[in-house]
Parts: C-alpha cells; sequence; structure tokens
C-alpha cells in the first residue's frame, strides 16, 4: 500500500483591480457575458469568456429550460461556441464569473465537474495549458495555470 498526494495551487486576487490588464479584459467579457445569462429558474447566472490564441474573445452563459436538466452551463456553452467557430485554435485563458439574484456571490466559483471534464478534453487535445480565473460577481478571483490543475485523477480517451 502507498500514500500519494495530490496538491495544487492558485493565485487569489483581492478584486478585478489587482489583475493584469488581459485578465480584467476577460473577466469584464465574462461579467459581461453573465449579464446576458438566461437563468429564470435557478437565478444563479454565470458568464465565461475564452481568449484564443487567434486573439478572439468567444463569450458564453448559462442558458435554463423549464425542463429543467435540459439547460446547459456558461463554460460548455462557452467552449462548444469556440471549438465549433475556430476548430483548433489555442486556448490561452478562460475567465468565469457568477451572480445570483437570490444573495450576493462574493466567493470565488469555479466550474462544475462536468464542465471541468469538458473542458479537460481541449486542454489535452491542444497539448498546452490554458489558465482559469474564476470569481462570483464581486471579490476574490481564484487563478490557475491550468485546467487539469482542477481535476486531479482525471478521466481522459487514452483510457478507452
Ligand atoms: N452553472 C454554470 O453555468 N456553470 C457552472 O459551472 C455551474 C453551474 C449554471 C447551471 C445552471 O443554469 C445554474 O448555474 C445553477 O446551477
Amino acid at each position: 500500500m502507498k500514500k500519494i498526494e495530490i496538491s495544487t495551487s492558485a493565485i487569489v486576487y483581492k478584486d478585478i483591480s489587482e489583475l493584469s490588464a488581459e485578465d480584467n479584459l476577460l473577466m469584464k467579457k465574462a461579467i459581461e457575458a453573465r449579464k446576458k445569462a438566461y437563468a429564470p429558474y435557478s437565478k444563479f447566472y454565470v458568464g465565461a469568456a475564452l481568449l484564443l490564441e487567434n486573439g478572439e474573445i468567444i463569450e458564453g452563459n448559462n442558458q435554463e429550460s423549464a425542463a429543467y436538466p435540459s439547460g446547459m452551463c456558461a463554460e460548455r456553452v462557452a467552449i462548444w461556441k469556440a471549438s465549433s467557430t475556430y476548430p483548433n485554435v489555442k486556448i490561452i485563458k478562460l475567465a468565469i464569473s457568477a451572480s445570483s439574484t437570490i444573495a450576493k456571490v462574493n466567493t470565488p466559483i469555479g466550474p462544475c465537474g462536468a464542465c471541468r471534464q469538458t473542458l479537460s478534453e481541449y486542454e489535452i487535445n491542444q497539448k498546452a495549458p490554458f489558465k482559469v480565473l474564476f470569481m462570483g460577481e464581486v471579490g476574490e478571483i481564484v487563478k490557475t495555470s491550468s485546467l487539469l490543475s482542477l481535476l486531479p485523477f482525471s478521466f481522459d480517451s487514452s483510457y478507452l
């Protein structure tokens, strides 16, 4: 038997004003996207913005439906929009912001497990990590150096 330890690290910024100009712009795009989310059922609004290697910024937000499971997270809307518009163009960074009309979201909100799994496909395929930044509506921002750092013991196509 052996014990292994897997650790991860992230940088935490106190608010959006501490970010670099590029990160700040990308987070603002995620915030703009969040404001256009369609989330009348959960009242939890998420925006995502991807910076691609070709300089394009692709935005997405969560889309819900009255049949609750038939909705989609902001991150997957954004990644599929990016991949279907610019297939094989590398992702440099992803920024995410979340808010709610039920309570103020003042802690960083990371992508859900299904989004991490979906996003990992693209990071693995492009053979280069992309940075992930996430926040609530206000307050701290977490920045990780890769998507896979958010997904230890992940599943990938090599197992198939
Ligand atoms: N949601 C996202 O857009 N991204 C996540 O990573 C977590 C959850 C959305 C899905 C649903 O519309 C609402 O937030 C509440 O779960």
